[in-house]
């Protein structure tokens, strides 16, 4: 379309691209994932190269069986098994490029999959290499620890950590397939499935109090990883996390409920200099964002005593000493999530119940609130 206006002519091109078709996909949960995948690749098409990126520890476990199960029954596509060194220090930039490098001198085209097989921080890592090498390419998410899961695997955050912050750096890039297979957490540690279980009760507390419920009467079922009901948990994290990102894949609005715990839980993580797990520290956060709610009358102290309980037994409340209020609070400015210097909070109001205000899902708050939350802790 052309226009003149005031004697200058200047065209328009409206780009309105048709629903993005590539963004549905299923997220399987049980069943035998080496079979599913298998079928799942075989009617892709156009696909010549697999990657399979994942940790050192993961390929151990189960990247070579994968790498060989794949080479067996994928004859004509070229199969690689890429590693990094596992771990939050290694979310990085040069983790990115060190992956990208390797695809490269593997003559990896835009004919490529990548298959992440891992935890949240190679869903992160590969995800993102995955969608900027040639400007984008598909990937499909096999998580294997329960935080990946019941949160990370799905929804397209990708991204790396900066020496400013927790996941500065990164994209939205939806995955074309999620395969979960609870069976992978047998070999997983009971603080790894703590750390998990974290982010899915944070799920639980903004949306559904039945689950809450549930975590709380089956925890002892849970860190002995009975089948049916991890099955249980995950489905249903994986459906609210759906929900959300379903109505705000990009964090307009709503999505920004899932970073309940966060903020706090953020600054803490990156002042322990990664040595925190991220679920324990959004378990701190989670309760210092629900003291601030308390001290705020939006929730009552009898809730607030039930999360603490619940989380009492998944994190040790203690150790927040180990940290001072005034880092805590520099720390909680450089978030991401903190617009023009102020510092948003998700408050909830009940369990399953957030508070909005005025179609916001997140809240600024006087500091002094903050500061005398933290010192319940500290
Ligand atoms: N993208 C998102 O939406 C999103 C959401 C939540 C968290 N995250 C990110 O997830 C990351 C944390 O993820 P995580 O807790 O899974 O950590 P992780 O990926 O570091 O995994 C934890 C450890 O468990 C090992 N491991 C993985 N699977 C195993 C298995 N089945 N058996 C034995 N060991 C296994 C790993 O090698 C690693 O040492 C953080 O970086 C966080 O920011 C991302």
């Amino acid at each position: 379309m052309t226009y003149n206006v005031k004697h200058v002519t200047y065209n328009k091109i409206k780009i309105a691209l048709p629903d993005v078709v590539e963004k549905q996909y299923d997220v399987v949960i049980g069943g035998d994932l080496a079979d599913q995948l298998v079928v799942f690749l075989k009617k892709q098409k156009n696909i010549f190269n697999i990657v399979i990126i994942t940790d050192n520890n993961v390929k151990k476990l189960y990247g070579e069986k994968l790498l060989s199960n794949l080479k067996t029954s994928n004859q004509l596509v070229f199969i690689n098994l890429l590693s990094f060194s596992a771990g939050e220090q290694h979310k990085t930039q040069k983790t990115v490029t060190d992956l990208q490098n390797k695809m490269f001198r593997l003559k990896c085209g835009r004919d490529t999959v990548v298959i992440v097989l891992g935890g949240g921080v190679v869903g992160d890592v590969a995800g993102y290499t995955a969608a900027t090498y040639m400007r984008g390419i598909p990937y499909i998410q096999i998580p294997t620890t329960l935080l990946a899961m019941v949160d990370s695997s799905v929804g397209g955050k990708t991204g790396v950590d900066t020496v400013y912050g927790k996941n500065l750096v990164g994209a939205f890039h939806q995955p074309i397939a999620v395969f979960v297979e609870p069976k992978m957490l047998l070999t997983l540690s009971k603080k790894h499935i703590k750390n998990g279980l974290i982010e899915a009760i944070k799920m639980f507390m903004t949306h559904d109090k039945e689950m809450f419920d549930y975590v709380r009467d089956n925890y002892g079922a849970i860190l002995k990883l009975d089948k049916s009901v991890l099955q249980k948990i995950i489905t249903r994290a994986i459906e609210i996390k759906a929900r959300v990102v379903i109505r705000d894949e990009k964090e307009r609005g709503e999505r920004a409920i899932l970073n309940f715990g966060h903020t706090i839980g953020h600054a803490i993580e990156k002042l322990s200099n990664y040595n925190l797990l991220h679920g324990e520290a959004v378990g701190f956060g989670i309760l210092v964002e629900s003291k601030i709610a308390e001290l705020l009358g939006k929730l009552s102290s009898d809730v607030y005593r039930e999360i603490e309980d619940i989380l009492g037994k998944m994190v040790k409340v203690e150790r927040l000493k180990d940290y001072k209020i005034e880092d805590i609070l520099r720390e909680t400015k450089l978030d991401k999530k903190a617009r023009s210097g102020e510092v948003t909070y998700v408050f909830l109001k009940n369990i399953g119940r957030f508070c909005t205000r005025g179609g916001k899902f997140v809240h600024g708050v006087d500091e002094k609130i903050v500061k005398k939350a933290l010192t319940y802790f500290i």
